[in-house]
Formats: structure tokens, C-alpha cells, sequence
């Protein structure tokens, strides 16, 4: 029985504790890879991934791996992205495995990811294999280690595999443990397709490339598949594995990961977590766990040459390929220009994003300050959803405001529990249930407005706990909620792209302390600046940028003519990223001041 001989797994970490290392060692100890191919880490295979040690995309090898039983086995290696902005991608790929590497530091032990990613497994009933990292390391101590993995963790660790991966190092016992402890596949051959979707990407020449677990039953070549939670049908052009380039195969079957084309045009089409079936045998029901991804948070995105508007969209049509979770269209701002409203996952993914267009693309641009969408209805029966604040109609026609509201589910262990009930009240939550997971464990239940979880609660929840918490949240709809528009005036015209909405009861503060730091941002000028900060018609908050009086260049005398041509050119590159509104420049860091006030 084939299914007898495949293991699926993920490998979890801490950031840094060496997930890429480790993955590395396996295929290199299964012949998948050469070692003179493993010069750059496999598994990440965008630039920007490495350098903010963060996975975005997904990936899936599959590998073989001869072991003592004289058996040969199939492994599928998952890879997972880590931040929270992605988390239902995250469960999307551990859906697709029996098992999980937990990779804990030797030196440094159980960290922030090291629980989240933990609990993340054990919510999809996944085998937890704990490895302990870099005993190589001199201030390793794999046996306290193990002692806070079990506290902290809650699993037995005892026989946690140590290894160091820069050595190689216990990778051969790493292997064994995969075989022994990882559970084979269940599933069942001869039902109908029902197969996973937990990743896609697009290729220009093949259409979108999807990344699938097969649960039941088989798909190949030719096959008519239909997805089951938008309906949609393609026929099948290619199946096969990575391992780690693509292999074609004739049939996918279940216990299987791999990667199926069917000429599909857009990865909207194919969401992650949705199942697939074979149109003439459909499955009866579809795998539990599928979300529709929408955008939760909204930004305007402006190139800082107006002339780049058209390279600009381009450039959004190109990255939405890839992105089923970016949304964009057109919008005009007085202060800015033509540029466009664009939708994203939180604010990881607006800098991911907003980086990529940078470096790959080679735009300046202004990014607005990023808002949710609010629900407003007007005294005349209308209903907008508004997603720009500087869009918001007049206060006098409407009638109330409504804001998203999420279900935040926070796993913590019990030590943290007033902390983050502290935090959650302070941002406006609403306190649902608790419940213990196990001695050491609490899920913690609250009913948050989405902009308070969007802006900085998951930091503020890291930093409240030490990191040993995690989040996963929800929408679950809108609440008629008082909020109000804050206006920012310049010399006294209001500057639209400066406009956000806030709370009520936040909004004076939030008002004294914009202008505040707005007067640190926006630099002298040849004239005065006045910086105000105005609720319909009443200010609230006032700050003045005096002008300037001296040469920049003053100091330096004249005399070193290289320097002070740095000193002019430093002042041209900060320039790029500065708009001229009305006759002030003004920084892109002023349209973001709104997010670093608290
Ligand atoms: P992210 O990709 O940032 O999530 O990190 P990661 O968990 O994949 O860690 P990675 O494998 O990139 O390793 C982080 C650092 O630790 C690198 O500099 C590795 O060379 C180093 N490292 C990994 N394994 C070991 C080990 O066993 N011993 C020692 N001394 N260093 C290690």
C-alpha cells in the first residue's frame, strides 16, 4: 500500500532558529539537491523573503528518503509562511500535513513563533516532532530546553531530536524520527477527488501553477476538475512534484502533494484552502476550513512622478498575478494626484508590496495613511462602504457609521492572560469567553474592532507577552461605532491624503499628537507652516514649522566642494519621496505619522 510510505510535513520555527538550515540538510541528505546547488536556501526563492526572513510564497518538495526499514519514503517538505498577515495561509499548508518539525533554539529556547507556530499545529491535529537546534552552539543546553519545551509547549519532549544543522549534525536521526513518529496519510483511493489547494502562483506560460494535497482519490491529466466553493471548472494540463524542480507525473493520488495546471488565467480563481473534485464525480462535501481572503485594510498609493501612473498600474497588474489578496482602483486625491486605492492583508503585506514596486519596479511612491472600510449610512437612506477617509461625506448627512469588527481568538499561556485582557480592553475590545486548553494553556476570546487589530495590536500583543501569544482573527461584521474625521490643514488647507477617521473618545489626543509629530516630520521651508488638525470646523490641535533661514549647505563654507555635493545629493534622494501640496513639501513619513503615535 503506497500510502504506507509517504510523510508530510512542515518544519516550525522561531525566526532564526534555523528552519531554512535544516531544510536544506534533509534534501541534501536525500540526494534531492547537490551540495554545490545549496549555495542560496531552496525553499525561499524571492530576494526580498531573505532579507526580512520571512516566507511568502509557499513551497513543496518532495524528497526520498531510504530508511533502516530498507524501505523507501516519499517525504513532502511544506513550507509555511510566518506572520500573522498570512496566517490563513499558514493553516492552509499545515492543513496539508500529518506532522511538524518543531525547530526550538538550543541557545536561545521556546520564543514567540515557537509557541504560535505550535499552536497552530496542534489546532490541525498535527504529530509535533520537537528538534532542538545548534547544540553546536557553546551556550547550548538542549536539556533545559527540553524542560521548557514541555512547560511551555505542552508536549513531551524527552526525546526531542538534537541537532545542530550548520554541522549536519543528528540529521540522520532527524530523518528516522520522521519515518517513526509522522502518521502516513489516511484517506481513501477509491472515493471521489478531494484535493486541497494551499498554494498558487502564476507562470506566464503556464497559467496558474496550483500547489494541492490529495485527501481522497486521484486526479490526472485530462481530468475535469471543478472547484468546489466558486464552481469554477478547467480541464487538467499538467500534474507532477517539485523535487525541487518540476517533475510531471502522470496522476496525483491521495497522501499525494504536488502541483496541478489546468490553464487557469488568474489566481483569483483559485483560492487557497478551497477543494478540488472531478466535475462528472464530485465529492460531496468540500474540506472544512476554506475562507474567502478579502482585503482588510486600504491604502493610497501615489507615484511620487505623476507621470508613472500608467507603470504604476502596470506594475499592480503584474504583482495581483501572484496575489489573489491585492485589490486595487483608480482614485485622485487633491494633494496627490492620480494614483490608486489599494487593498491588502495588513500591513505586512502593504510593505511587502509597497517594497517590491519599489525595488523591482523602480517607483517612487507615496503611500496614504492605510484606513479600513467603514459602513456609513446617510439621513436619506443611502449606504456607502468608504474606504478612503478623505471620501467620508459630511457629518451633517449622516447618520451613522459603522466599523468592521473581528472575532480575535489569543492563545497565551495562563501567566499572560491579564496582560492581553489589559490590551484588549484598552483597544476597545469586548470580552467574549475563556477557556483553558490544557494546565498551562488559554484560548482567550474578544470582539475587537478590526482598525485597532489592523494598526498595532499584534505588536503591542508580542511585546505584552513576552511574544507567547498568538492571534488569529476573523470578521464577523459591522457595529454602529462613533467615529468622527479628523482633517489635517496645512497653512490652512486641508490635505486630503492627511485625513484619517478615528474614534471619538481617541480623537483630541489623536489630534495634539498628529500635529506633533507632523511638526517634527515636515521640514523647514522657506516660509512658515502652520500644521492644524481639525474636526469638521473646530480645530483641536495646533503647531507651527518656522521657516528656515541659512543654506544647507552653509556649514560647511564652501570649502570641500565633494562634500557638499553628498550633502546636495542626500537632499535630492530624500527629495524623491517628498510631494509638493499647495506649496508645502511634505514627506512620504507624514502621510504614515498617523500609525506611530501610540
Ligand atoms: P528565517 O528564514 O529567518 O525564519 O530563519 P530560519 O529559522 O530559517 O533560520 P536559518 O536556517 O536561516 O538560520 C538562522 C541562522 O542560524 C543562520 O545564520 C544559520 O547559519 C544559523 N544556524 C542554523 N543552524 C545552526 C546550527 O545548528 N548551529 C549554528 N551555530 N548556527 C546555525
Amino acid at each position: 500500500d503506497r500510502q504506507k510510505y509517504i510523510r508530510n510535513f512542515s518544519i516550525v520555527a522561531h525566526i532564526d532558529h534555523g528552519k531554512s538550515t535544516i531544510a536544506d540538510r534533509i534534501l541534501e541528505m536525500t540526494d534531492t539537491i547537490a551540495k554545490r546547488d545549496m549555495e542560496n536556501q531552496v525553499l525561499d526563492d524571492m530576494d526580498i523573503e531573505r532579507e526580512r526572513g520571512i516566507t511568502i510564497k509557499l513551497n513543496a518538495v518532495e524528497l526520498h528518503y531510504q530508511a533502516h526499514d530498507g524501505h523507501t519514503y516519499t517525504f513532502h517538505l511544506i513550507d509555511t509562511p510566518g506572520h500573522v498577515d498570512f496566517s490563513y495561509e499558514v493553516s492552509r499548508s499545515l492543513a496539508a500535513c500529518e506532522g511538524a518539525l518543531l525547530v526550538v533554539d538550543a541557545a536561545q529556547g521556546v520564543e514567540a513563533q515557537t509557541m504560535a507556530n505550535a499552536y497552530l499545529a496542534v489546532d490541525n491535529d498535527l504529530e509535533i516532532v520537537p528538534v532542538i537546534n545548534k547544540i553546536d552552539l557553546p551556550s547550548a543546553d538542549p536539556a533545559a530546553v527540553k524542560t521548557q519545551i514541555e512547560e511551555m509547549v505542552g508536549i513531551d519532549a524527552q526525546n526531542a531530536v538534537l541537532t545542530s544543522a550548520k554541522k549536519g549534525t543528528g540529521i540522520a536521526e532527524l530523518l528516522e524520527r520522521i519515518v517513526q513518529d509522522i502518521p502516513a496519510p489516511q484517506g481513501d483511493l477509491h472515493k471521489p477527488l478531494k484535493a486541497l489547494i494551499f498554494d498558487s502562483v502564476y507562470d506566464s506560460y503556464r497559467g496558474v501553477v496550483l500547489s494541492i494535497r490529495v485527501l481522497d482519490g486521484q486526479v490526472k491529466v485530462g481530468d475535469r476538475i471543478e472547484l468546489m466553493n466558486n464552481g469554477k471548472q478547467f480541464e487538467v494540463t499538467e500534474v507532477g512534484v517539485m523535487s525541487p524542480k518540476a517533475v510531471p507525473r502522470e496522476r496525483l493520488m491521495v497522501g499525494d502533494v504536488g502541483y496541478l495546471t489546468a490553464s487557469i488565467k488568474n489566481v483569483q480563481d483559485t483560492r487557497v484552502g478551497d477543494t478540488i473534485t472531478l466535475a462528472a464525480h464530485p465529492a460531496q462535501k468540500a474540506l472544512p476550513g476554506y475562507r474567502q481572503i478579502t482585503p482588510m485594510v486600504y491604502s493610497g498609493m501615489y507615484p511620487v512622478d505623476n507621470n508613472k501612473y500608467g507603470d504604476l498600474r502596470e506594475s499592480l497588474e503584474k504583482l495581483q498575478l501572484n496575489d489573489a489578496s491585492l485589490e486595487f482602483e483608480p482614485e485622485t486625491s487633491q494633494a496627490l494626484g492620480f494614483g490608486f486605492r489599494v487593498g491588502f492583508l495588513g500591513l505586512l503585506h502593504m510593505d511587502v508590496i509597497q517594497e517590491r514596486l519599489e525595488r523591482e519596479f523602480n517607483l517612487d511612491l507615496i503611500m496614504t495613511a492605510p484606513s479600513v472600510n467603514y459602513r456609513v449610512l446617510l439621513n436619506d437612506g443611502q449606504e456607502k462602504i468608504i474606504d478612503n477617509p478623505a471620501k467620508l461625506p459630511d457629518p451633517a448627512e449622516i447618520k451613522e457609521i459603522q466599523e468592521p469588527m473581528v472575532q480575535a481568538e489569543i492563545m497565551v499561556p495562563k501567566d499572560y492572560v491579564g496582560p492581553v485582557m489589559e490590551l484588549a480592553q484598552r483597544k476597545r475590545g469586548q470580552f467574549d469567553t475563556m477557556s483553558y486548553l490544557d494546565d498551562y494553556h488559554v484560548k482567550v476570546i474578544y470582539k475587537l474592532p478590526l482598525a485597532e487589530i489592523i494598526f498595532d495590536f499584534f505588536d503591542s500583543l508580542k511585546s505584552s507577552t513576552h511574544g507567547y501569544a498568538s492571534l488569529d482573527y476573523n470578521i464577523v461584521g459591522y457595529e454602529v461605532s462613533k467615529m468622527v474625521k479628523m482633517d489635517i490643514l496645512l497653512n490652512g488647507e486641508p490635505v486630503d491624503a492627511l485625513s484619517f477617521i478615528v474614534h471619538q473618545d481617541f480623537a483630541y489626543d489623536r489630534g495634539r499628537k498628529i500635529v506633533r509629530k507632523l511638526k517634527t516630520i515636515i521640514p523647514r521651508q522657506q516660509f512658515e507652516v502652520a500644521i492644524q488638525a481639525a474636526i469638521g470646523n473646530k480645530i483641536v490641535a495646533r503647531s507651527t514649522v518656522k521657516a528656515y533661514r541659512k543654506d544647507v549647505t552653509g556649514p560647511l563654507y564652501g570649502g570641500d566642494q565633494t562634500r557638499k555635493n553628498k550633502l546636495l545629493d542626500k537632499q535630492k534622494r530624500g527629495k524623491k519621496r517628498m510631494k509638493d501640496v499647495g506649496h508645502v513639501s511634505v514627506p512620504q513619513a507624514a502621510f504614515m505619522a498617523v500609525l506611530q503615535m501610540d
